[in-house]
């Protein structure tokens, strides 16, 4: 089996790597990533020597790299992770998210088309549902529930879901979607909430909370929502979309609490911060259809998840010092910039 991974330097998509080559390892995982600033090649080093697993430089949008990869290794599955994926980045500049996110994922999808992919599955957000209000803790999204988007990045996503059932509609192509809240594990990108205030609470900086800090997001380890697209793409039905997610519902502010705890450092550290522009107050995912249709249940609680993640970022500074420095920006070039 042939599995074209894109994106697979970021958070998510290099999870997925790992566990794909350790739980099929009889596949062959291609790795297609632009290398933006969230990808981070130095990441993916533990796999570069495998047999079973290459890396290919290029953009989802370059519809020439991308139908030249397809053409080379006739892939049989493909998952989209790439994406512009940071909130606050859309804000300020919303056209790359609307490039990469919505024409990057129609290009993959006529590749798929074309070499006669067996499933092309797009990895999407809870954020495309818009968010729940904080006093109704019996809401949950559905997978029906209506579309409605707060921001550049969650309507690119939104247009990319629309843009894929439209494919499976209109020329058939085998597709499925997933819809899952938010991820934390190893090898996140330190601008994101958790590995931001890991990091600077190492450093005794202090950590800034949006607005309030009430707003709630579902927390899911990453591990669980690797496995979650593993099995959506092996046994998942076609044209649907699932939901997932692990019922951990946080408050940002509880959370930023417990990683000032746990590294036994002072909630003096605490900085309120005027709120992001539309700022979204609560996600929830329902993923019963996940549950009842494939048995996915998540077997990471929280409380275990956030001490092994805050373990991780102790252990690997080496991992992270080059992101926070920018110096990982070189890596490509110094490693394979002559290859
Ligand atoms: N992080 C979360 O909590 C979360 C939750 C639900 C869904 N998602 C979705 O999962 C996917 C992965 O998220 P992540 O947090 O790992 O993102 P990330 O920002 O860490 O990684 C994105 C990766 O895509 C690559 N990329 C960006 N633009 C590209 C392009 N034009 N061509 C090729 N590669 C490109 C980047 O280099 C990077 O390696 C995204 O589609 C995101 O919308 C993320």
């Amino acid at each position: 089996m042939n599995i074209i991974v894109t994106g697979g330097a970021g958070f998510i998509g290099s999870n997925f790597v790992f566990h794909m080559l350790k739980a099929h390892p009889d596949y062959r995982i291609i790795c297609l990533d632009k290398l933006t600033y969230a990808g981070n090649l130095s990441t993916l080093e533990p796999v570069m020597d495998n047999p079973n697993f290459r890396f290919v430089k290029a953009d989802i949008c370059d519809k020439e790299a991308v139908d030249k990869l397809f053409a080379e290794e006739k892939p049989d599955i493909v998952v989209n992770f790439a994406a512009e994926s940071h909130v606050d980045r859309s804000i300020e500049n919303p056209q790359v998210f609307l490039e990469t996110n919505i024409l990057g994922t129609s290009v993959l999808m006529d590749a798929s088309r074309k070499y006669g992919v067996k499933r092309y599955h797009q990895v999407s957000t809870d954020e495309v549902y818009g968010d729940l209000p904080l006093d109704r803790p019996d809401m949950f999204f559905t997978e029906s529930t209506p579309i409605h988007t707060s921001s550049p990045y969650s309507s690119s996503k939104a247009g990319a879901d629309l843009l894929v059932l439209a494919y499976y509609r209109t020329y058939g192509l085998p597709v499925t979607i997933s819809r899952c809240s938010n991820n934390y594990g190893p090898y996140h990108f330190p601008e994101k909430l958790i590995p931001l205030m890991i990091i600077r609470a190492l450093h005794d900086e202090s950590l800034p909370v949006y607005g309030d800090g009430l707003n709630v997001r579902d927390w899911l380890y990453v591990e669980d929502h690797c496995k979650a697209i593993d099995l959506i793409i092996h046994e998942g039905k076609i044209g649907e979309v699932y939901n997932v997610g692990g019922h951990n519902e946080m408050a940002n502010i509880d959370i930023v609490k417990l990683i000032l705890k746990e590294l036994g450092k002072s909630e003096d550290l605490i900085t309120y911060v005027t709120d992001r522009k539309g700022h979204d107050r609560r996600y929830a995912i329902d993923p019963t259809k996940i549950h009842n249709e494939l048995g996915w249940l998540p077997e990471t609680k929280f409380a275990d998840g956030i001490v092994k993640t805050i373990k991780w970022y102790l252990d690997n500074e080496a991992w992270w010092q080059p992101i926070v420095s920018g110096e990982y920006q070189n890596y490509y070039e110094k490693m394979y910039g002559d290859k």
